[in-house]
């Protein structure tokens, strides 16, 4: 998707049923943790979107870094941030060219984000976003990718 696309988009995207997605996935995410026993730490949300995942993260004492291209988005999640009180490192980068310094305890990537890379084959695409992801994983920590749906290759 054009990243032009996501100004707009960020401005209803809490609307179409992200939040009640990301409210989901947060649940299940803590049910793992604790099937796990996996204890907050650092925790890296690619393709973040609008926060939500992220505040939900950082008020279950996770330390979070939501990443996201699109400063439209980035801007709705700093301000549902700073709403609830919650500290969030939110960077705009592009997850295709991954750069973060310390490899971190659990990465997410929620509501079809990889499908939403721009560029490559879709398949191609697909690799390389899971690849970058599993390069900020630290030894031991969890991988934690979203897919709901297959789709057409491009
Ligand atoms: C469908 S939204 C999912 C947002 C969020 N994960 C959620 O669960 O609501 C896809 C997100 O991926 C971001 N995105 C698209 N291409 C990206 C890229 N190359 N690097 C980082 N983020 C990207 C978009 O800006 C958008 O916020």
């Amino acid at each position: 998707m054009p990243l032009s696309s996501y100004r707009r988009f960020a401005e209803v995207y809490d609307w179409e049923g992200s939040i009640d997605f990301s409210r989901q996935a947060f649940r299940r995410l803590m049910a793992i943790c604790r099937e796990y026993g996996i204890a907050p730490g650092w925790h890296l949300d690619l393709g973040c979107g609008t926060g939500t995942l992220a505040i939900l993260m950082a008020e279950a004492g996770w330390k979070v870094i939501g990443l996201d291209l699109s400063e439209a988005m980035l801007a709705q999640a700093r301000r549902k941030a700073a709403e609830a009180g919650r500290k969030i490192l939110f960077v705009r980068q592009d997850m295709r060219q991954l750069r973060i310094a310390e490899p971190v305890k659990l990465v997410t990537s929620f509501y079809d984000t990889l499908n939403h890379l721009s560029s490559g084959t879709g398949r191609r695409r697909r690799s390389a976003g899971i690849s970058k992801l599993l390069a900020c994983v630290q030894s031991g920590g969890k991988p934690s990718i979203h897919f709901p749906c297959p789709v057409a290759e491009t």
